[in-house]
């Protein structure tokens, strides 16, 4: 039986704080041993060539979403770094995680799984990655670790779970994208930036010889500057060289309010002024739900119309 801290957060801005509550996790690890019926989960994973372009936030966001759509959601952390341990929990460097599992690819999950106080919302940090090849992994190295790690999610009940990757389409990101059903690719909003996007989506959609089930959702756009000609034409310039469905809707606007919810190790839409916030990652979440199901929505952007 293995005992966790809960990790909790209020409605309000208030700061983020992990409290000392035991969960216990027997009910979950009987579930694994008895039930070979698998549930069927959804995997998405956050990533992109690029660092610093808001995959963590948007990682850490988009599975608040689907938590708060009622879907059971596990936000897995792929990032040696720890970003989103770090983003919640504090103490990312202290907790074993997604490496762990690798490292170890016969462990129990419910003993890497930290729950919040959102009774939908689980995650599974980075943990300990210091033994674990992870730079010099070549494609395929833990690529069975990752499928069995995803296994392993689906066997919990789990109906989503959200990656958060390592910036780089190498190494562990490889596996992850060769074994999970869908990619979303965040992209700052800045001239420069977009011109290098065609070319990653051609990279993404060339890991589909590995995994042809692989679903690339699109680019959805962030930290975009409303006041900012520069910014909206970046935007606009995605759109006019991407195939429409290539390039989300909803887009996320550059706000401090995502600086300031780091801070306090708590995603934006429980933050008191994070309605709108919370309003753009409900939208990015029908959206890909839709897009999952099939389903283009050939409406024009919703949450910024440059
Ligand atoms: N929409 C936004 N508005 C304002 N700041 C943002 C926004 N999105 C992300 N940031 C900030 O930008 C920085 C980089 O974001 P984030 O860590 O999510 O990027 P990343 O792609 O995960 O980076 P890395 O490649 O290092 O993992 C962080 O300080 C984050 O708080
Ligand atoms: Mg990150």
């Amino acid at each position: 039986m293995h005992q966790k801290k809960v990790i909790s957060w209020g409605g309000d801005d208030s700061k983020y704080y992990a409290i000392g509550s035991r969960k216990c996790f027997s009910r979950a690890g009987v579930q694994l041993v008895s039930s070979r019926v698998y549930k069927v989960v959804i995997t998405i994973a956050v990533s992109s060539q690029k660092g610093g372009v808001g995959k963590t936030t948007v990682s850490i966001n988009l599975a608040h979403a689907y938590a708060r759509s009622g879907k059971r959601t596990l936000l897995v952390d792929t990032d040696p770094q720890g970003s989103v341990g770090l983003s919640l929990t504090r103490q990312s460097r202290t907790l074993g995680g997604f490496y762990d599992a690798m490292a170890d690819p016969d462990g129990v999950l419910s003993s890497l799984i930290v729950p919040t106080r959102l009774e939908t919302l689980s995650l599974v940090p980075a943990g300990q990655c210091s033994d674990y090849e992870w730079e010099g992994a070549s494609m395929g190295v833990s690529l069975q670790g990752v499928r069995m790690f995803f296994q392993k999610v689906a066997s919990q009940g789990y109906d989503v779970c959200i990656i958060d990757t390592a910036a780089g389409l190498f190494g562990v990101t490889a596996d992850v994208l060769s074994a999970c059903d869908s990619v979303l690719v965040p992209q700052q909003a800045e001239p420069l930036g977009v011109r290098s996007v065609p070319k990653m989506l051609e990279a993404l959609t060339r890991m589909r010889a590995e995994n042809p089930g692989l679903k690339v959702l699109g680019v959805v756009m962030t930290m975009v500057q409303s006041g900012l000609p520069e910014s909206l034409e970046a935007v606009q310039a995605l759109r006019n060289i991407l195939p429409k469905p290539m390039v989300m809707r909803h887009v996320v606007l550059r706000d401090d309010l995502f600086v300031r919810a780091s801070a306090k190790g708590l995603p934006v839409g429980v933050m008191n002024e994070g309605a709108s916030m919370l309003a753009v990652f409900d939208g990015l979440r029908a959206e890909i739900e839709s897009k999952l199901r099939g389903q283009y929505d050939e409406s024009r952007p919703t949450s910024l119309n440059p």
